[in-house]
């Protein structure tokens, strides 16, 4: 799929609000819903570490509050030579809005794009919205 540069720029403007004092990982992240809205959001941890949250869970409030319902395209970004691949809840997370299709962009902090991911690969044999139907 050709990438959503917008979508990438968002995560990439999130990122610079990040509020990450104790790991110094800043990550941002972007969502897209099926309206075609872009919501992004920024990890922000806290000083009782758990509490903190990511990148990709402050996007998707960002989108539940701005009136989306489904996630159609999702980028994160962050720096490093390792890949900013979704930690194991966001993938859950994203899961709950998105199928095993939705593509994810795994992105360096300038927005270039190192690999895109679906869901499904990143999230294999996935408990999801429709097991409890
Ligand atoms: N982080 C994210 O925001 N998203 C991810 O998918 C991976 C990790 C954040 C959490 C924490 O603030 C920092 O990166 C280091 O783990």
């Amino acid at each position: 799929m050709v990438a959503d540069t917008s979508l990438i720029a968002a995560a990439v403007k999130a990122r610079s609000h990040a509020y990450a004092p104790y790991s110094r990982f800043l990550v941002g992240a972007a969502v897209k819903d099926e309206h075609g809205q872009v919501h992004a959001g920024c990890n922000v941890e806290n000083a009782a570490y758990p509490e903190g949250t990511c990148a990709e869970a402050g996007a998707i409030a960002a989108m539940i509050m701005g009136g989306g319902k489904r996630i159609t395209e999702a980028a994160v970004v962050g720096a490093g030579d390792a890949l900013v691949t979704p930690c194991g809840g966001c993938r859950q997370k994203l899961r709950e809005f998105g199928g095993n299709d939705l593509v994810i962009h795994v992105c360096d902090e300038r927005g270039l794009i190192k690999r895109s991911f679906t869901l499904g690969e990143l999230l294999p044999s996935s408990f999801g919205p429709d097991n409890l139907a």
